[in-house]
């Protein structure tokens, strides 16, 4: 079969990506350009900021990348681009640079969630193979799905309430830790012990997530202490959040792997950044003899190397938008699945 080549793009929040993949898998070139330092000077991400750098950085990040790759726009097969979910304003960049590319170039237009990007990294490792378990861990989804093909998916467990990452962003923040949340509540928890008695999330032997009442229970702590004229110790605080955050992913984990004939478990999602977790469910997966697959860091964070990956089985389907594609703030990604 005739070699694939997909451009992919990825603005979706503060990072500005275009990378080259070949068949999937293998990356011939790829650029990030990260804002992270612009963002950290207003304590979060400024949407209206956000947009506009995507704007006067996408073309010179796009040059960057055929540069590397040693190729134009028209060597490649098809131009794929995170529509979901995400800052509108960002996405919209991205989504309007690769609608304009696909139609001055005729090239096929692939819209892809940034869910399966994050998912698809772990081609970067290994092919998937099927069927597998998964766990999405982002700032929107926290899920145990088995994944039987491309693009099927059964949802074993969800959250009912917050997101992972959006817990240890919200934690971040009542500790005022500098942006980004989540890798800063992991660096203060490495000096840190888990002193402080929280709550375990759902301590049930279902399948299904919680974290709103853990995010409470850190958040209720910082304001009796503080009314209480008492300091808190920041680096505990953020090592026991963290601690039981993060068990709980593994417990669950351990359930639905005891439940299932499945010897493969990928990870995916912002939060598969984090350590502690990493070295968790390397301990699990060795006790149950699980083929484990985590994408290395560079790809955990955002890149458009993911989007690449994600987008060649939609090529393979036909699956391709035309010019009227919009780009969507919110999508839950397995709304569709069984
Ligand atoms: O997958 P992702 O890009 O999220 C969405 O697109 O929704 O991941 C971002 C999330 C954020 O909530 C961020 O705080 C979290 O992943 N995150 C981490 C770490 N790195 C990123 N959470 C815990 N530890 C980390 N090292
Ligand atoms: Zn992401």
């Amino acid at each position: 079969m005739k070699d694939v080549y997909i451009l992919g793009i990825e603005s979706s929040c503060d990072e500005t990506s275009i990378s080259i993949v070949k068949n999937g898998y293998q990356e011939i070139a790829t650029t990030v350009l990260t804002q992270m330092d612009t963002h950290a000077r207003y304590g979060g991400v400024v949407p209206e900021i956000a947009s506009r750098m995507h704007t006067e950085n996408i073309t010179m990040v796009l040059e960057d990348v055929l540069n590397k790759a040693h190729m134009r726009v028209s060597d490649v097969d098809a131009i794929a681009v995170t529509y979901a979910p995400g800052l509108l304003g960002s996405l919209l960049v991205g989504v309007e640079f690769a609608k304009v590319l696909a139609f001055v170039y005729d090239k096929p237009l692939i819209a892809t969630h940034h869910i399966a990007g994050h998912i698809y990294a772990n081609n970067l490792v290994k092919k998937i193979t099927f069927p597998t378990l998964a766990l999405v861990v982002s700032g929107g989804h926290t899920e145990l799905v088995v994944m039987e093909d491309d693009y099927k998916f059964k949802v074993l467990g969800t959250t009912l309430d917050d997101a992972i990452g959006e817990s240890f962003d919200k934690v971040a923040r009542v500790l005022d830790l500098p942006y980004p949340g989540g890798p800063n509540v992991e660096k203060y928890a490495l000096k840190g012990q888990p002193t402080y008695d929280l709550p375990i999330p759902m301590n049930n032997n279902e399948l299904n997530f919680s974290y709103s009442g853990l995010k409470s229970a850190v958040i209720n702590l910082v304001h009796n202490e503080h009314q209480r004229g008492r300091e808190i110790r920041k680096y505990d605080l953020a090592c026991s959040f963290q601690t039981v955050a993060i068990d709980e992913l593994i417990r669950k984990t351990r359930l639905a792997l005891d439940q299932l004939p499945i010897k493969s478990l990928i990870v995916a999602g912002g939060v598969s950044a984090n350590n502690y977790l990493r070295e968790e469910l390397a301990k699990l997966c060795r006790e149950l003899d699980v083929e484990l697959s985590i994408p290395p860091l560079k790809y955990c964070t955002d890149n458009a190397t993911m989007i690449a990956c994600a987008a060649y089985p939609q090529y393979l389907k036909g699956d391709f938008s035309g010019l009227d594609l919009s780009a969507k703030s919110q999508a839950y990604f397995f709304e569709n699945a069984e």
